[in-house]
């Protein structure tokens, strides 16, 4: 069913989806020492999510029979000087991620592996609302985020962001 391609693009996508955690980890991490802390908790929770993807992902191949082989995780290379530069290098990564999730698609539905494409519809629409949220992240900066006084506002409504397990995963362990 699942053929060693679409397999293969799979289990890769488990390590970008842990390599999109850690980067996320390192934007919290840059905002933290910068003292904002609400960005640090939204891409804290942004990490948790990766997190979320790359299970999703391992669990859809293990019921699947596919044997998974987990490779280590590359250091965020992002050099972040400037407050909104993990906004943009988030967008940009969002974007590629989508990419990629477009791809594996696209070799899914050449082999008519309909149960793939099912199965990555959750992540087709979730690329497409991190897009969005990365989007907004950015432009609010931009329009807001040089005044002190607004800065301190956003950072405030980041903060109440909370974590919430992605629904691929289910609602409960079963
Ligand atoms: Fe799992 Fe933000 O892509």
């Amino acid at each position: 069913m699942l053929s060693e391609k679409v397999g293969n693009l799979l289990n890769d996508q488990i390590n970008k989806e842990m390599y999109s955690a850690y980067l996320y980890l390192d934007f919290a991490n840059f905002y933290e020492r910068k003292g904002l802390d609400g960005y640090a908790n939204w891409y804290d929770i942004q990490a948790k999510e990766e997190m979320d993807h790359a299970i999703g992902i391992l669990r859809y191949l293990q019921d699947n029979d596919y044997v998974v082989t987990l490779s280590a995780i590359a250091k965020p290379d992002k050099e972040l000087v400037n407050l909104d530069d993990p906004l943009k290098y988030g967008l940009e990564h969002e974007k590629y991620v989508t990419s990629l999730i477009h791809n594996i698609y696209g070799a899914a539905y050449e082999d008519k592996d309909f149960r793939t494409m099912k199965f990555l519809d959750w992540y087709v629409e979730e690329q497409g609302e991190e897009e969005v949220n990365a989007n907004d992240l950015l432009t609010k900066f931009e329009l807001f985020g040089h005044d002190p006084q607004s800065l301190y506002s956003l950072d405030n409504e980041l903060a109440t962001r909370t974590y919430t397990q992605a629904s691929i995963l289910g609602t409960s362990e079963e």
